[in-house]
Parts: structure tokens; C-alpha cells; sequence
């Protein structure tokens, strides 16, 4: 069956057109899927202002959903698609409403279902598709994953999720303050690196001294005029809970303390976005790793747009394999770690399989605060 999925939970636009058959491990083949991104007006602003974006998605929605259409070669009037899903949260509140509403319009137009889907659960659902052909998608078996530790860091959430199976979530921890990719974000602001934080940092840490192999980073650090060291907030503490807000406070005060002309200097902006980015991705090994141990994980899932880090990856399937404890690591194809609509058409495709969606799609509402467990 063919279904339609629409996701603007945050700043991007995105809609996509899947064709999904079976039922135990699916196949999903993305028939085609548009991404219409605010960065150029966030970076006008230095981050996301719910109201320009949801006026962006009002443009947006109608272009995309025509581009993708004609790109699936599927009629405006009569595409025989089978059901839309679209996101309802968690996110920005006159965003999802933006997309929700748009999407009761065209299904009642086309006269078919509209399902509810959760932003996270498909966050976390990209980490177990798995690319068997370009474009073409197959859930890992089920046997394979659960229980799984999921670890779901974009720029809204960071949750330590315990998976025991599809659709049943329990979150073990969470931010206390600023997201993973909030901490990013306003910590490459800081730094002059732009918006979206995430791959400005990347980018520049890579371009520093080696973060990876210790032997070859001490040995730089006895080379290097510059040292800088950033706290670990929370890593040691018993729960699984984050908190990300005072990384940012000491990259301000060192930022402030540092003079103007070491400030300006890539040894300074890359030794910053170096530490920056591994006093994050300490945290959430440590506390990964932590949880997936706890709980007897077979699995750890990656998602939300902090996992296309690769650093991040890198360096907890490190801790994985030093560990020894057999579990694999499952993370999405990059171009599923960030915001797109092939998220709310895969857990949509569940749900309306077991009939899980409300027979009258005007009883859906977006709801902002909506928890995935
Ligand atoms: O999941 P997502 O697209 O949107 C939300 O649901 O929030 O995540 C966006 C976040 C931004 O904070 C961005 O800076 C971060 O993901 N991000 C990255 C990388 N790519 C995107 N963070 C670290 N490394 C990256 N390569
Ligand atoms: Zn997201």
C-alpha cells in the first residue's frame, strides 16, 4: 500500500510517499520525499521562531506535496494512496498544527485515513531501516533489537528510551534543560559557527587536532598552546537524566575570558568545537551505556539529528565493542537523521496496520507535549 507521510514538528518542511508491503519485517521503498528547509531564515534569526516557521510550512506544505507527488508520477485527484500519516507531536505547536491541519484537508479530500504519529517513536523507528537497495528500505527483525536502549538527541529532545518491542516505550531519562542539539546549537552560536550548531562544530572540531585515538590526542595536547576543558554536566549521576544548559555557560565564560585576537583564531574556534563536541557525546555514552548494561539491551537505537554526529557514533560503537557485551549498535542512513516525512510514514504504516488511529480524523489535534512512553 501506498501512504503519504507529513512531518513539520520543527522547522522543516517534509513530506514523503512510501509503498510499504508486509507485516512482520517490512519493506518500505520510498517512492519519493521532499525536504523544504528554513535554514537560510533561521540563519537570519539564529534559530527557530515558531511563528516565521509555521508561516514557512503554510508556503511550503502545497509545493512539496506537488513536487512529490509528480515525482511518484501519482495523480493530484485520485493518487491511490491508502492513508496519510502525519505528526502531531512532540513539537512546536503552531507548527504541527500547520501540518495537521493540512493534512485533515487532504484526507478528507482523498477520502482516507489519517493517522496520529509520534515524532520521536519515528526518530527512533529510522534507526532500524535498513538500506537493501537505494531507496529501498527493510525493518531489522524484531529478534535481533529488543529490548533496546534507544538514545533519540535532536534539537528539541534528548531521551534515554527502554524499546521492549514495537510500540512499547517506557523514556528512563531525559534533559533537564537544553537539548543535545540545543547545546550544539547555541554553543556554535557562541562561536560565530552558524546555524544548524550541529555540523558547524562537527566540521571545525574535524578540522582541529585528532579526537578519536587518545595516544595521538595526548600527544598534540603536549604540542598544543591550547587546552581547553569543558565540564561533563550530570555524567556520573546515578539516573539517566541530562542536563546540557551549564556546557553552555562555561563555553560562554571561557569565550568571554579569552582575548579577542585568540578569539578570532582557528586553533581556538577548533579546540573549542573539538572539546564542545566530545563533553557531549562523554554524557550520552556514558549514560547509553549505562542504561543498555541496566537493562540487558540487545540493541542500542541512535536517532534525531544529533546521531548523524559521527564522532558520536564512532566512539559508542567503540565503547560497545571495549565492553564486549554483544549488543549491536542500530543507527539511520544519514539522510534519516534529521527531520523528513518518511518518519511519520513509518510508524504511521504500523499503526494503521493494527487499526490504531482515530476513525474520525477531526478528533486529531496536535499535541506539543506528547510523550512517546
Ligand atoms: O531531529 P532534528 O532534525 O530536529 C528536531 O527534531 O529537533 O535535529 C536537529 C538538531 C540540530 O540541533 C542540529 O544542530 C543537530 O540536530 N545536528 C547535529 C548534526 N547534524 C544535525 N548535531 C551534531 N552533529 C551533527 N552532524
Ligand atoms: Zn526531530
Amino acid at each position: 500500500m501506498k501512504i503519504l507521510g507529513i512531518e513539520t514538528s520543527c522547522d522543516d518542511t517534509c513530506i514523503a510517499v512510501l509503498e510499504a508491503t508486509g507485516t512482520v519485517r517490512p519493506l518500505f521503498n520510498i517512492l519519493a520525499h521532499a525536504i523544504s528547509s528554513q535554514t537560510e531564515l533561521n540563519k537570519k534569526y539564529g534559530g527557530v521562531y515558531p511563528n516565521e516557521a509555521k508561516r514557512a510550512h503554510k508556503e511550503n506544505l502545497p509545493i512539496a506535496l506537488s513536487a512529490v507527488l509528480s515525482k511518484a508520477r501519482l495523480p493530484r485527484k485520485n493518487p491511490g494512496i491508502r492513508a496519510i500519516a502525519v505528526t502531531y507531536g512532540p513539537g512546536l505547536s503552531p507548527c504541527l498544527w500547520e501540518g495537521v491541519n493540512f493534512a485533515k484537508d487532504l484526507a478528507r479530500s482523498w477520502n482516507i485515513p489519517l493517522v496520529p504519529a509520534n515524532h520521536m517513536e519515528g526518530h527512533l523507528l529510522c534507526a532500524l531501516l535498513k538500506e537493501t537497495e537505494p531507496k529501498t528500505f527493510r525493518l531489522q527483525s524484531a529478534k535481533r533489537v529488543f529490548p533496546a536502549i534507544a538514545l533519540l538527541v535532536s534539537g528539541g529532545h534528548t531521551q534515554i528510551i527502554v524499546a521492549k518491542a514495537m510500540g512499547e516505550y517506557k523514556v528512563i531519562g531525559e534533559t533537564r534543560d537544553d537539548a543535545a542539539g540545543e547545546a550544539f546549537d547555541k554553543t556554535a552560536r557562541i562561536l560565530g559557527l552558524g546555524y544548524p550548531g550541529g555540523p558547524a562544530i562537527a566540521k571545525a572540531a574535524m578540522a582541529g587536532r585528532p579526537t578519536l585515538l587518545a595516544a595521538q590526542t595526548t600527544k598534540k595536547i603536549l604540542n598544543s598552546k591550547l587546552e581547553i576543558v569543558l565540564p561533563r554536566p550530570m555524567m556520573h549521576t546515578k539516573d539517566f537524566d541530562f542536563s546540557f544548559s551549564g556546557l553552555k555557560t562555561a563555553v560562554l565564560y571561557k569565550h568571554k575570558e579569552t582575548d579577542e585576537k585568540t578569539r578570532q583564531s582557528k586553533e581556538y574556534i577548533q579546540e573549542m568545537a573539538r572539546e564542545i563536541q566530545q563533553a557531549i557525546a562523554d554524557v550520552l555514552i556514558v549514560k547509553t551505556m549505562k542504561a543498555a548494561e541496566q537493562y540487558g539491551a540487545k540493541s542500542i537505537l541512535l536517532g534525531g539529528g544529533v546521531s548523524a554526529n559521527q564522532e558520536l557514533r564512532t566512539r559508542l560503537q567503540k565503547s560497545m565493542k571495549e565492553r564486549a557485551s554483544g549488543a549491536k549498535l542500530f543507527a539511520p542512513s544519514p539522510f534519516l537523521c534529521t527531520d523528513n516525512g518518511i518518519m511519520p510514514a513509518v510508524s504511521g504504516y504500523f499503526l494503521f496496520r493494527k487499526g490504531l488511529y482515530p476513525k474520525n480524523p477531526d478528533t486529531i489535534e496536535a499535541q506539543p507535549n506528547v510523550r512517546i512512553g
